[in-house]
Order: C-alpha cells, then structure tokens, then sequence
C-alpha cells in the first residue's frame, strides 16, 4: 500500500521521455539515460554555464550547456549535439544567435508540462532579438531526450543541419550562444529572459571560451568576472554568419 503510494508519487515527480515519435521533423531517443556532466568541458565539449563553473549533477541551481560538432557532411551543414541542464517550472532554452541584439535567435527549449504534472516537451522556436517576440519553427532536431524532476529540467537533442556560409573558412561555425528561461502560460513558451549570452564563440572548439593564459591585456590582479560577454577577444564576423535551418511551424507532445 505506502510502496505503491510512493510510486505513484514518484511518477507524478519524474517524467523521462519515453520511445516517441515527434513529427517529420522531430525524432525521440528510446534512451531514458541523461547524463549530464562537466566530464570533457573544455576538451571534447564546449561548455557554457552559469554561474560560472556550476556544477549540472549539484544539488544548487546551474544552467548549463554544452555544444559538440561533428564536420560538415555535404551536402548537410554541421551537426550539433547540445546538452542542456537547467532549473525552470516552465521551460529552459539554448539560443544560437549571430548578435543577441539584433536578427534574430534560433531557440531550443526543454520544457515542463504543468497542466500534466511536469511532463516534459520540447519546441523550437525563432525569437526576434528586437522585440523578443516568439515564433514558433520546425528545425529538425534528433534523437531528443528530457527529463524533469521537480523544477530541474535535463534534455539532449542533435540538431543535424547547421550551415555556416560566407564565411571563408566555412567549417567555423561561430554563434553567440544563448542560456534562459521562461515561463510556459497555456501550452506556449512565454518570453525568453536570457541569463547568459556567451558573447561570439567558434562551436567546433571546445576550448573557444577559455581565456589563453598568455593573453597580454590581461592583468591577473583583477577579478575579471563578466557572464554576459566572457568571450568578447574572439575575432569574429558575426553579420557574415549564416544560420539556415528550416523554417516550419512545430509542436510535438511526448505521451508518458
Ligand atoms: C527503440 O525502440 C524500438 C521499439 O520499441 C526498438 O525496436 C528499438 O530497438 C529501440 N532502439 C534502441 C536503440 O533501443
Ligand atoms: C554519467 O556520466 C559520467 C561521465 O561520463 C559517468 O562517470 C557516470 O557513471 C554516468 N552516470 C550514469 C548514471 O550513467
Ligand atoms: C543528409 O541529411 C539527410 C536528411 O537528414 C540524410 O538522409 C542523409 O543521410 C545526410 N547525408 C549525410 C552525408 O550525412
Ligand atoms: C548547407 O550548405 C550546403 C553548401 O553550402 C548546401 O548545399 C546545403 O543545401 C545547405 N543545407 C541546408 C540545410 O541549408
Ligand atoms: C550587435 O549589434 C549591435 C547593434 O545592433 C552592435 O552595436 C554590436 O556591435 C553588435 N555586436 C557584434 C559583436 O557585432
Ligand atoms: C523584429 O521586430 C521588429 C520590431 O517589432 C521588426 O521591425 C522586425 O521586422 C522583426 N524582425 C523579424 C525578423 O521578424
Ligand atoms: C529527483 O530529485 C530528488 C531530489 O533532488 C532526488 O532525490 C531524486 O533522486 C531525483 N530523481 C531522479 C529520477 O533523478
Ligand atoms: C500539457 O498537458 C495538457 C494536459 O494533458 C495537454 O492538454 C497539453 O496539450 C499539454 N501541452 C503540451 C505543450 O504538451
Ligand atoms: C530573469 O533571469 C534573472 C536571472 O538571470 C532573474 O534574476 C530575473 O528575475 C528573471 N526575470 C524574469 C522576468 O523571470
């Protein structure tokens, strides 16, 4: 009677993405497992996080993210796969964005469900930079797994299709990459209030946002603590970056 109680409970707190199918544009992993650690941050992953080395297995609140590519196979662009671990009753989002302040923002959201007990789902969506206005898109994403537990909110999805173009070194794929939250009011991601924007960095190098310790501008006696644009030395065209992912409308539902 308590253990079936209890596990009743326990299903009403944690729901883990089961084997789904989304739309044509959408696909779910059967793997219920995610993991998401610093393990590789820096080496074999570009991570981003705030605050600042946070901790996505810790008990205390941490956004984070972590971003590795694979090379371009043409005729497809590059392939992305992103980890995401955030605290949020509604949804937490990774943006990829040329300027934060202008044009606009790709958004991947993972979110919760609160008309059903914290099921978990994810969208895509553009943002306007201008006016933060919210569109929902369809960009073909992979292999999605979620987890939500309470108000931590864990997700990781391939996006299989990123293309960087006019840049002369066309593998570089640069974004500022964005970190958030936002409430979800009736079914519908509401503004993205963003809590990090990583300022221009090169996805492919999972070191990208790491200072070089040689850097001469640097004076070491300073506490150099600035979230929102840690990256700010990086040589990089934004308007000559390219996001060109598919545009459709999208909204997928997992069943439990
Ligand atoms: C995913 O689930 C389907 C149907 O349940 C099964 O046939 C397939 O082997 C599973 N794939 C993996 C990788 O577990
Ligand atoms: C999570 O990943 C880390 C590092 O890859 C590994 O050491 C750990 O055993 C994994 N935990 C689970 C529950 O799979
Ligand atoms: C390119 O993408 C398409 C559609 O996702 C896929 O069927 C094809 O295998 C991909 N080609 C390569 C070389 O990865
Ligand atoms: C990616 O770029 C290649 C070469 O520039 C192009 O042929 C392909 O259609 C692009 N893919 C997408 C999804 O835009
Ligand atoms: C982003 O756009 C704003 C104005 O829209 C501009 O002032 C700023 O320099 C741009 N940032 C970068 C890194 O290009
Ligand atoms: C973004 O919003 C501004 C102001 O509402 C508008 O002028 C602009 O056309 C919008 N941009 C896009 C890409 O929708
Ligand atoms: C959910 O969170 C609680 C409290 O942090 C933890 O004890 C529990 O193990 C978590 N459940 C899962 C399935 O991760
Ligand atoms: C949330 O759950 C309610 C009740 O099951 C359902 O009607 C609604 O479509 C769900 N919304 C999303 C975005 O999954
Ligand atoms: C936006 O996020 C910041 C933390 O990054 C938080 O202090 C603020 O209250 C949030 N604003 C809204 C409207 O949720």
């Amino acid at each position: 009677m308590e253990r079936g109680l209890i596990l009743l409970v326990a299903a009403l707190v944690v729901y883990v993405s089961p084997s789904v199918d989304g739309t044509a544009h959408l696909s779910f992993s059967n793997d219920t497992q995610v993991n998401i650690t610093r393990t590789g941050c820096g080496v074999n992953k570009l991570c981003v996080e705030t605050p600042k080395d946070c901790d996505p297995t810790g008990k205390s609140s941490c956004l984070f993210a972590s971003v590795v590519t694979s090379d371009p196979m043409p005729p497809n662009g590059t392939e992305l796969s992103i980890e995401l671990r955030g605290d949020s009753s509604g949804y937490i989002a990774l943006g990829l964005t040329a300027n934060a302040t202008e044009g606009t923002t790709m958004l991947f959201i993972c979110a919760q469900n609160n008309s059903d007990s914290g099921r978990f789902f994810f969208r895509t969506m553009q943002r306007n930079n201008t006016d933060d206005a919210l569109t929902a898109t369809e960009t073909t994403v992979k292999e999605i797994r979620g987890m939500v537990n309470g108000s931590v909110i864990k997700c990781e999805f391939k996006v299989p299709n990123v293309n960087a173009s006019n840049t002369r070194s066309s593998h570089a794929i640069t974004f500022s990459v964005l970190l958030g939250t936002g409430p979800v009011v009736g079914n519908v991601p509401g503004k993205f209030n963003v809590s990090l924007d990583s300022g221009p960095l090169a996805l492919s190098n999972p070191a990208s946002n790491i200072p070089t310790t040689a850097a001469p501008s640097v004076n070491t006696t300073m506490p150099s603590v600035n979230t929102t644009m840690p990256n700010s030395a990086g040589a990089v065209q934004p308007h000559a970056v390219l996001l060109l992912l598919s545009v459709l409308t999208l909204s997928v539902m997992l069943r439990a």
